[in-house]
């Protein structure tokens, strides 16, 4: 473990934080006279059962800050996997965050968004000092569980929840009802996807570490390849990543001399087209290695299908 350290670069200290994969809330309050504010936030935690409390925490130069101060409750939404939209659209400042957005009016006013994983209606209850944050601690009194798929954010890129393997590898000694539990398992179809998936990703993600870029950075570069100028517009539409974080993503690539940047569209240099030929590489020679036992025909018939699913 490196030596604790009060001085550290704080984009690298931003970075770290990133490991820590957490939902996304879009947090919402309303004034007794009527000034709304919605704010994407994945700082939310719970705190108590006993009495029911969660936290989250606001930045303290948000415009937002003042109507949360003044507001009685707010309401949490905690967003689905398919609602990547709604949270970069309350990330954005705005003069009216509300103005297209479809709502009710919740406890105290505060909005709370349709199709949401779970909502949580609170009470104000505390505000703490937490440095350039302000730390808002809220009384649950209502809460709503859809049970939706939750939008994951890991590494500063929208994700999904994907179950952990139930299974660890057979051993020798196992007793007959696990095995027999387990064969009904392997006629599962969803399951063993998720199972062929992990496995891929777990030998696949160092392969692409040792690149020295992340997966948002590689695909980034592999999307720029694909389309030699992007306006930065446009790239946030091919990529699932918040705004701030494309941008800093597009500034590690273009630090790294893989990417130029010219009236607000990214060009990919000679030096991002040879590592983006070097991922595809790599990506070819971990197919090949993951396929070897299967024919071409094997492996044209699974694309096939693949395609058909993921296109349903
Ligand atoms: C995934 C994600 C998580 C965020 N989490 C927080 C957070 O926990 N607290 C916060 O103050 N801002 C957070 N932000 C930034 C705010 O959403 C953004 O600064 C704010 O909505 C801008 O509008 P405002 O002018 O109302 O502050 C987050 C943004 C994203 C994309």
């Amino acid at each position: 473990m490196s030596n604790a350290t009060t001085e550290f670069d704080p984009k690298a200290f931003r970075r770290a934080l990133g490991n820590f994969a957490t939902g996304i809330t879009v947090i919402t309050a309303t004034t007794p006279d009527g000034k709304r504010a919605g704010v994407t936030a994945n700082s939310f935690n719970s705190v108590s059962l006993e009495p029911p409390l969660i936290l989250w925490s606001i930045g303290k130069n948000s415009g937002s800050c003042e109507i949360f101060e003044k507001a009685s409750h707010f309401a949490v939404n905690v967003l689905a996997a398919d609602q990547i939209d709604v949270s970069n659209h309350f990330a954005r400042p705005s003069d009216d965050k509300f103005a297209d957005v479809d709502f009710q009016d919740g406890l105290g006013g505060a909005a709370l968004l349709p199709d949401c994983a779970a909502t949580f209606q609170c009470e104000a209850y505390e505000t703490l000092d937490g440095g350039d944050h302000w730390i808002l601690v809220g009384k649950v009194v209502a809460f709503e569980d859809a049970g939706r798929a939750p939008l994951v954010y890991h590494q500063g890129s929208y994700s999904v929840v994907m179950p952990h393997s139930r299974f660890p590898a057979k051993k020798d000694n196992e007793p007959a009802a696990i095995e027999r539990l387990k064969s009904r398992f392997q006629d599962n179809l969803y399951y063993l996807m998720v199972q062929a998936v992990r496995a891929y990703q777990a030998d696949y993600a160092p392969l692409q570490l040792s690149t020295g870029l992340r997966t948002s950075e590689a695909r980034m570069l592999m999307v720029l390849q694909e389309t030699p100028q992007l306006c930065r517009k446009d790239l946030l539409k091919e990529v699932n990543m918040p705004e701030a974080e494309v941008d800093n993503a597009a500034e590690i690539l273009q630090r790294k001399g893989l990417v130029s940047l010219e009236d607000d569209c990214y060009r990919i240099t000679q030096q991002g087209e040879d590592q983006a030929e070097a991922l595809w590489d790599l990506s070819r020679q971990e197919q090949d290695k993951m396929f070897a036992d299967f024919s071409d025909e094997e492996v044209a018939t699974f694309k096939k299908v693949l395609k058909q699913l993921a296109g349903r």
